[in-house]
């Protein structure tokens, strides 16, 4: 089975957690975008969706979708997105689509997270994926400074092909950290969280998923924390 195949086979598995007549939250990336097309298939039966990006919104809408603005949904019973990595207690790195922060945000209001990744994203510790940090882009060098007092190799991102900063959908910019082996990710994302400065960071620890999508060439692995 291909990667792509993966994806879409807990992209199809994530539709059993769909609540019929709510709003559901949508991540945003490759995996994302394979459940928001399994989505489409049953939008009869859902009321809509909340994104979690600016290209999860449009690709909703392009399915016609109903896309809610957060404020006007009081509490989400799901949401599904990937995981860059993910641990066997369902931390996480997210952020290499860049959308870490909006991400955070609706995961929060969420009463169950559901993960869908292909199964080379379990890990047994997180850190090789560099870890994403939103910023604000004034406070890009203070920031490099402190992530890089934590013994990580802070790097900005750019725009593909350019020595431009990349620019999020919150205006801000991005941080990877490279280097890190985090073994106690809620800790860290807590410091890192004190940073000021720091818009968010891309370890979900504090609210990781309650259930976790595996899809290997054996079928679709469940874990649940
Ligand atoms: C987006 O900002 C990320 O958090 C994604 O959820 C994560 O990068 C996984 O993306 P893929 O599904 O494309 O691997």
């Amino acid at each position: 089975m291909t990667q792509d195949e993966l994806k879409q086979a807990v992209a199809r598995a994530a539709i059993d957690y769909v609540v019929d007549g709510e709003i559901i939250g949508v991540g945003t990336g490759s995996t994302a975008n394979f459940f928001i097309d399994e989505l489409a298939k049953i939008k009869h039966r859902i009321k809509g969706a909340v994104a979690s990006s600016e290209a999860t919104a449009a690709r909703l809408a392009g399915h016609g979708i109903a896309v809610y603005d957060l404020n006007h949904v009081p509490e989400i019973s799901v949401y599904v997105d990937g995981a860059d990595e993910i641990t066997a207690a369902g931390a996480m790195i997210k952020g290499g689509g860049a959308a870490l922060t909006r991400e955070k945000i609706v995961a929060s209001v969420a009463r169950q997270f559901v993960c869908i990744a292909d199964g080379s994203k379990l890990v047994e510790v997180l850190g090789k994926f560099p870890l994403p940090v939103e910023v604000l882009p004034m406070a890009r060098a203070a920031v490099m400074r402190r992530l890089a007092a934590l013994g990580g190799e802070p790097r900005l991102r750019l725009q593909a092909g350019t020595d431009q900063a990349f620019i999020t959908d919150n205006c801000c910019e991005i941080i990877d950290v490279l280097g890190l082996s985090i073994a106690d990710p809620l800790a860290l994302e807590l410091q890192i969280n004190q940073i000021v400065g720091v818009l968010t960071n891309g370890l979900f620890a504090a609210r990781g998923a309650n259930v976790c999508l595996l899809g290997t060439p054996e079928g679709v692995r469940k874990l649940a924390f």
